[in-house]
């Protein structure tokens, strides 16, 4: 019986040991941590379960009968994060540099499946040079079968990708699919195809960073949600993200015990709105001074940075806000909020996490590079998403909600359950500026009535008790006790319950 198990244990280290020491040598070298490690620092200790670790392909072609490595490239099973389970797959680039084999995509399929069957998150982990070139086709169905997993567990399990070192060709779809996508500084790259092909094709000289660095993907194309310092301050920071999270839409989100009263009262709201009406402010302080402890886990922080989105809690229980932020383009409506924030509010709905939104929108951005681009379709998904949206839905004017833009955001035509504005607020098709401009033209150039024009107008038009009147505000609130009247109105629909018609899917414009 001895010998038998320290055979078992034998194999269970030779397995451990990856592409050997001297390839994990190489991953530290660079900075990185290698595919165990990971793990390690993700989940909490000890509760990693390890499936398939004896797993080894069955390619024969190109000699490859001749190089076997338990585990191919990919370790995978479930553990827990502060006690809630989730599920793993991290690539080992120290076997065959983190390529996928037909095995390797199976590994990391029934780990998806069992996700889903058990309503647990999927964290991947992306290091990888892509297909296993000596497998052919058969790496290629593997993607698909993973690609074919992730559609189906969308809006089912949140699935999130962590890309900490090369991570290209085939490996970029599945993170595509995913709900979000982190990267690391400095050591991981994301591109469709490397910068030699780009060079043979475009003639485009570029690095692996120019072309798919974290500076590009989150802040320039939105397809990443966050850059970290390393893979420590990374992981670290997907399990902050986890703990908001459901398992699956089949849950309500995680409520925390909290130590911060409903009742807490921000008299320094009061003054947020500065006196002159174009002057920014920075959005992210009331969010701040809403939420749970001021704990606020920002999503594309660097992308679309007009609009903020991201996680807290209120009363314990995870909100989703959205707020324009005047710190950036004066809070404006673009393709690149437009784009992060449909995707953030539908992430919401999916998973029964209350929308929270501050608004303060001048509208939308005009500009032939806008139109050009497609604002009108991009403009169009976040109302399609906020439209849909069955979650609760409460909304806070805070400053300027104009025209189109104003509707747009999780308005109460769009089914928004309470709609509440400061005194400061603005609800109107325009700024008075451009509407005096519009219905006074004959008058411009005499700035005697112009000035008399523009001041009837913000005394009757620019302020929120038009809208009030007519019942499309609930209440106007003071800003101090903004914290207290969102908690008391999510308090109230915590059952709400309200459906969309029956349909196959929707058609959103993508
Ligand atoms: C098999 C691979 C591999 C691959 C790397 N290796 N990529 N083995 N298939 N795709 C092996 C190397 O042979 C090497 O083995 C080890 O991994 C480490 O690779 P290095 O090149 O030494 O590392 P590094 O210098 O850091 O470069 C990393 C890299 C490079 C940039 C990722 O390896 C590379 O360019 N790989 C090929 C990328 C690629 O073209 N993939 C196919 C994409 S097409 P040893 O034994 O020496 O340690 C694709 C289509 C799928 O994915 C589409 C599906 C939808």
């Amino acid at each position: 019986m001895k010998d038998v198990i320290e055979a078992l244990e034998a194999k269970r280290e030779e397995a451990r040991q990856g592409g050997g020491a001297a390839r994990i040598e190489r991953q530290h070298a660079k900075g990185k941590l290698s595919a165990r490690e990971r793990i390690e620092v993700l989940l909490d200790e000890g509760s990693f379960e390890e499936y398939d670790m004896f797993v080894e392909h069955q390619c024969s072609d190109f000699g490859m009968d001749e190089q076997k490595i338990p585990g191919d490239g990919v370790v995978t099973g479930q553990g827990t994060i502060n006690g809630r389970l989730v599920y793993v797959f991290s690539k080992d680039f120290t076997v065959f540099g983190g390529s996928l084999s037909k095995t390797h995509a199976a590994k990391i399929v029934k780990v998806q499946k069992a996700a889903v069957m058990n309503g647990a998150p999927v964290v991947g982990i992306f290091d990888a040079g892509g297909a296993r070139i000596q497998e052919g086709v058969d790496s290629l169905a593997g993607y698909a079968d993973i690609f074919m997993e992730n559609v189906l567990s969308s809006g089912v399990i949140p699935q999130i990708s962590v890309i900490m070192g090369p991570c290209a060709g085939g490996d970029v779809y599945s993170p595509a699919l995913t709900d979000f996508i982190f990267m690391v500084k400095d050591t991981s790259y994301m591109y469709v195809t490397g910068p030699d092909v780009v060079k043979t094709v475009t003639n485009e000289e570029v690095t692996h960073e120019s072309l798919g660095g974290a500076s590009v993907h989150a802040a320039k194309s939105g397809v990443v949600d966050g850059a970290f310092e390393n893979d420590i301050e990374a992981l670290v920071q997907m399990r902050r993200l986890i703990d908001f999270l459901p398992g699956s839409n089949r849950e309500d989100p995680p409520v925390r015990t909290v130590y911060d009263s409903a009742e807490r009262v921000e008299d320094s709201l009061d003054t947020l709105i500065p006196p002159n009406p174009n002057s920014p402010y920075d959005m992210r302080e009331l969010i701040e001074k809403v939420a749970d402890e001021g704990d606020f886990f920002e999503i594309s922080p660097k992308f679309g940075a007009n609009i903020l989105c991201g996680f807290g809690r209120i009363e314990g229980s995870t909100v989703g806000f959205v707020a324009n932020q005047p710190m950036t383009l004066a809070g404006v409506l673009d393709i690149d909020a437009s784009r992060k924030a449909s995707r953030f509010v539908r992430f919401c709905d999916c998973f029964n996490i209350p929308v929270v939104t501050f608004v303060d929108v001048p509208g939308f951005m005009p500009g032939t590079k806008q139109e050009y681009g497609g604002l009108i379709k991009h403009g169009a998904k976040l109302l399609f998403a906020y439209a849909e949206a069955t979650v609760p839905k409460v909304t806070v004017i805070t400053r300027k909600a104009y025209g189109g833009a104003y509707d747009v955001m999780s308005s109460k035509h769009l089914r928004g359950d309470v709609n509440y504005a400061w005194p400061t607020a603005e609800i109107a098709v325009m700024g008075a500026k451009g509407a005096v401009e519009i219905i006074f033209r004959k008058d411009l150039g005499d700035e005697e009535k112009i000035a008399a024009h523009t001041k009837m107008y913000e005394d009757n038009f620019a302020n929120p008790y038009v809208a009030a009147r007519k019942g499309y505000i609930d209440d106007i609130i003071m800003p101090h006790s903004t914290r207290r009247r969102i908690a008391k109105s999510l308090r109230a629909l915590a059952n709400k319950q309200l459906e969309n018609p029956w349909k196959k899917h929707d058609n959103i414009p993508l």
